[in-house]
């Protein structure tokens, strides 16, 4: 079979998205026309002003919040550190004791391994062989000195969903705030903090068609947080520094664009397509990695049994996907998330992450396929 080498196909959302049109012409108009800081009270501040304001509404309406409790941030990194440590350095407890799971991005994991060597005490839930945590199991972590729980809402490798309601309302039982990272989730399932019953939750901005360096944290009015930025007392004292308008704007339009989850099923049935069609071509020799129904609608981890997942893609230059596990000099290494799974390494091996977006189309998931079935 010719391959037609000049056509590209990205199917790696979850690691990032272009920008969206409608925030590009938000941002186009805030380059040209604002310059304003929104903290002067003058002629070139208020504009500014306005463009925050509305900007933190657009975050706080996907998130059925406040707008006094969303922080502007400078991405998923930031937000997710920003609820750790904020939490933590607030508790005043150096020996504090922190629960999250195996499965979390390293924006968690490693902010919780430095406060590790602060003096907290860690607890890592386990999850089943599809990426679940056992809301159990963290009933069974809580001790009296629990300062905070994060427990992400999907997972960025499989797509896994947490049962983040059931988590939340023992975390609420025991009086504990309770963190989720929903870097993955915003724009693919609903995300109201009071349906999900979370205290703080993490967006990233390029994960949702706005630019990368911009995220925003909520936190329920009332929750207490040391911020990691000490200042002027930008965002009510829990980021200083003067807010980017153009990053916050571009946030606040993609998160308007995202409350409209109207075209979810459209991927769904997309990524379901590229399942079927693998499965056809490969039978037995592809398995499916995470849950085979909660997990994220465009979030395809798949592992192609006796093959390496990272020869597989350098195979099709044309297609823009992820492999799961790392290739060391020869060696493979299971992903922590594949790991924790307790998938075999013989099978994380060949995993390969295919994720997509809203300008994914039929015809591109055809041609993926048409070039898998050839690699
Ligand atoms: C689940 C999750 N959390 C956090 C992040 C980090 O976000 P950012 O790249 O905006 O710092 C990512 C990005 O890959 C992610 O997938």
């Amino acid at each position: 079979m010719r391959r037609n080498t000049t056509q590209r196909i990205y199917l790696d959302y979850n690691a990032s998205t272009p920008l969206d049109p409608r925030v590009a012409a938000v941002m186009r108009e805030i380059m040209e026309q604002d310059f304003g800081n929104p903290s002067s009270t003058h002629w070139a501040g208020a504009p500014a002003q306005d463009r925050l304001a509305a900007a933190r509404r657009q975050v706080a309406d996907l998130l059925g919040c406040s707008p006094r409790e969303i922080v502007f941030t400078g991405g998923g990194s930031e937000s997710n550190n920003l609820a750790l440590k904020g939490l933590y350095f607030d508790s005043d407890r150096p020996n504090a004791h922190i629960i999250t799971t195996r499965v979390e991005h390293p924006a968690i994991v490693e902010p919780c391994r430095f406060l590790e060597r602060l003096g907290a005490r860690l607890t890592l839930l386990p999850v089943d062989g599809s990426g679940r945590v056992d809301p159990d199991d963290l009933r069974r972590a809580v001790t009296a000195d629990t300062v905070l729980i994060s427990i992400m809402h999907a997972n960025n490798e499989v797509g896994t969903i947490q049962p983040i309601e059931d988590c939340a309302r023992i975390a609420r039982e025991h009086g504990i705030p309770f963190h989720t990272d929903a870097a993955q989730s915003i724009g693919k399932l609903p995300t109201r903090v009071d349906d999900l019953g979370v205290d703080l939750l993490t967006i990233a901005g390029h994960k949702l068609h706005a630019p990368k360096g911009v995220g925003a944290l909520y936190v329920r009015e009332g929750i207490e947080l040391e911020p990691l930025i000490h200042g002027a007392g930008h965002e009510r004292g829990r980021r200083a520094g003067t807010e980017s308008v153009l990053l916050a704007a571009a946030l606040g339009q993609a998160c308007e664009l995202a409350g409209d989850l109207s075209g979810v099923p459209r991927i769904q049935a997309l990524r379901d397509r590229l399942w079927t069609g693998l499965v056809e071509h490969f039978g037995e020799r592809v398995v499916l990695n995470g849950h085979p129904d909660e997990r994220l609608p465009n979030t395809l981890n798949v592992s192609f049994v006796g093959r390496i997942g990272a020869e597989v893609l350098a195979a099709l230059p044309e297609i823009a996907a992820s492999t799961g596990s790392a290739c060391h000099s020869g060696r493979v290494e299971l992903s922590p998330v594949l790991a924790a799974m307790g998938v075999a390494p013989e099978i994380g091996a060949g995993a390969v992450r295919f994720s997509l977006g809203r300008p994914t189309t039929a015809e591109e998931i055809d041609t993926a396929l048409r070039l898998l079935g050839g690699a």
